[in-house]
């Protein structure tokens, strides 16, 4: 099935798919292996500074190894692309999703931005993603603020004039580990009234990590430093995929976790490894199993096939 065709159902279905940053060949075929042995789509991102980070002719070589390895359903997404050229350079790579992340423009320069990306990427049957509203930074510790939500009534608009596939929504979550001093505030409220005012928008949740408890404080034994790390609780990942229209959630930060306990562990238990293949393996493990709860009791992904 195509990613289109599959965002739509899973809007009509109640489920969405997960879509798991990779920046290697152990964490992209961790993810698609999880997905591979669930019969589940999946998407696998790659940010700008992952792009950089692997190089375009290797990722493009990975691209393509990929698509002869496994038989799943698996859609690679360009993650917070900020430029249509690095958009163009995603497509040329191969990918089947961009997400143009003009958030931090005004609007009007926004819808701009986004509309010549959805002009150059149907072109190619590629898939975007807009995003309106802001979540917060990684660094930014304070609490979400009221402005900085989608307004549904300019979601209306910017999907209609950029003609966007989906569209990331701000409705309380942000990214990296530390996402909440309190408890977890996601307004769901809000996700509504964007739901009625783009009832047939495929909406994406970014910053959806849950940052497992038990892995921080197995982490922070083994000499890690995470101070008040906490996400977004997995009964609201699985209620909104179930109930709302967000057929798309961003995790990349408990990938980070559970890759970091594997390594710690494997280290601190043979101080004498020193074979990467042990650790990096642990960590493939670690991802596979991390990756695999998600899609079957979080996200409930349902297989093409039901
Ligand atoms: O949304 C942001 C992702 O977590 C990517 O982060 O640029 O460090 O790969 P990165
Ligand atoms: P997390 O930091 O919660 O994993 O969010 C990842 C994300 O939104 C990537 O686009
Ligand atoms: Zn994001």
């Amino acid at each position: 099935m195509k990613l289109k065709q599959i965002y739509l159902d899973a809007l009509k279905n109640g489920y969405a798919l997960g879509a798991f940053n990779f920046v290697n060949l152990e964490s992209m075929t961790a993810i698609l292996n999880s997905a591979q042995k669930l019969g589940t789509p999946v998407i696998v991102a790659v940010s700008e500074s992952g792009f950089k980070y692997m190089g375009f002719e290797f990722l493009k070589g990975l691209i393509e190894s990929a698509r002869k390895t496994y038989s799943v359903d698996f859609f690679v997404h360009l993650d917070h692309g900020k430029t249509l050229e690095m958009c163009k350079q995603a497509i040329d790579c191969g990918f089947d999703s961009v997400m143009i992340d003009g958030s931090a423009l005004p609007l009007e320069q926004n819808i701009a931005l986004t509309k010549s990306v959805v002009d150059y990427a149907h072109k190619f049957g590629v898939q975007v993603e807009g995003e309106l509203g802001k979540l917060k930074g990684v660094e930014d510790d304070t609490c979400s603020n009221e402005h900085l939500f989608t307004d549904p009534v300019e979601a209306k608009m910017f999907v209609e004039q950029t003609g966007v596939d989906s569209l990331a929504v701000a409705i309380g979550t942000s990214h990296g580990v530390n996402k909440f001093s309190g408890e977890a505030n996601i307004r769901i409220d809000i996700l509504k009234q964007i739901e009625h005012a783009i009832p047939n928008t495929p909406l994406v949740l970014h910053g959806a990590s849950s940052v497992p408890q038990e892995i921080c404080k197995e982490l922070i034994a083994l000499g890690a430093q995470l101070k008040d790390a906490k996400g977004v609780p997995e009964e609201i990942l699985a209620q909104v995929s179930k109930n709302n229209h967000i057929v798309k959630i961003n995790v990349d930060s408990d990938i980070r976790l559970a890759t970091t306990l594997a390594v710690r562990k494997c280290l601190t238990n043979k101080p004498s490894e020193i074979d990467m293949r042990k650790y990096l393996g642990e960590a493939k493990n670690n991802i596979e199993t991390l990756v695999e709860n998600k899609i079957k009791n979080v996200f409930n992904t349902k297989t093409n096939n039901n």
